[in-house]
């Protein structure tokens, strides 16, 4: 089988128990076998200061390497207050950062995420798009997925017990596949 691609997941939550955490471990578990899906931690960044970018904390240095050793990008996240959370926005801000060293340049992107709220993260969602069309990642636009928690939605392993749910995310995730195969830099 040729190498897989390799995906950097960016979680936008920190929490313990998070919602979008599980939604990841659940994708990387319907994922087809040409991807595989690397969790890039961002709970150890210091805030963004442009003043550190040229020679950045280790930290930051080593998100960015991550990241430009990917394939494609995938995105889950909460949303916070109708945005992303700022530890995704301070996450990003540090990755695209000295100007001209954009780590997300030209990686193909993903955009998914779950929220208790009624609109299941659309408008951080689409607050994401913006920012990842500026930094020149080509982004899935359908299918898009909103994802409303239910109770017992994903278990503790990944696991999505709704049966309409999991054909979702596993369409979902095909899809992605073949963005990211369609959009990739040649290897
Ligand atoms: C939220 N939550 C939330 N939900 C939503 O659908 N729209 C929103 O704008 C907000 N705003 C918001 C702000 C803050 C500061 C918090 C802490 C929470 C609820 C959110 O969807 C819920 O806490 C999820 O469980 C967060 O995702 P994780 O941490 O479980 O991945």
């Amino acid at each position: 089988m040729p190498t897989p691609y390799r995906v950097a997941a960016l979680i936008g939550s920190l929490r313990k128990d998070s919602l979008n955490r599980k939604l990841a471990t659940a994708l990387a578990g319907l994922s087809p076998p040409e991807l595989v899906l690397q969790h890039v931690r961002i709970d150890d960044l210091p805030l963004f200061n442009p003043d550190h970018e040229q020679n950045p904390p280790e930290p930051a240095a080593r998100v960015k390497r991550e990241i430009e050793a990917a394939d494609a990008l995938l995105f889950v996240t909460p949303e916070y207050n109708r945005s992303i959370p700022g530890v995704l926005k301070n996450a990003i801000d540090t990755a695209s950062r000295p100007y001209g060293r954009n780590s997300f340049a030209k990686k193909p992107g993903g955009v998914i995420g779950i929220s208790t709220g009624a609109v299941g993260t659309a408008v951080a969602q689409q607050h994401l798009r913006t920012i990842l069309a500026y930094l020149d990642v080509p982004t899935l636009g359908q299918p898009e997925a909103f994802i409303q928690f239910k109770d017992g939605l994903i278990a503790e392993g990944g696991e999505v017990t709704d049966e309409n749910r999991r054909k979702f995310l596993q369409n979902w995730i095909d899809r992605f596949a073949e963005w990211v195969k369609r959009f990739a830099a040649p290897r």
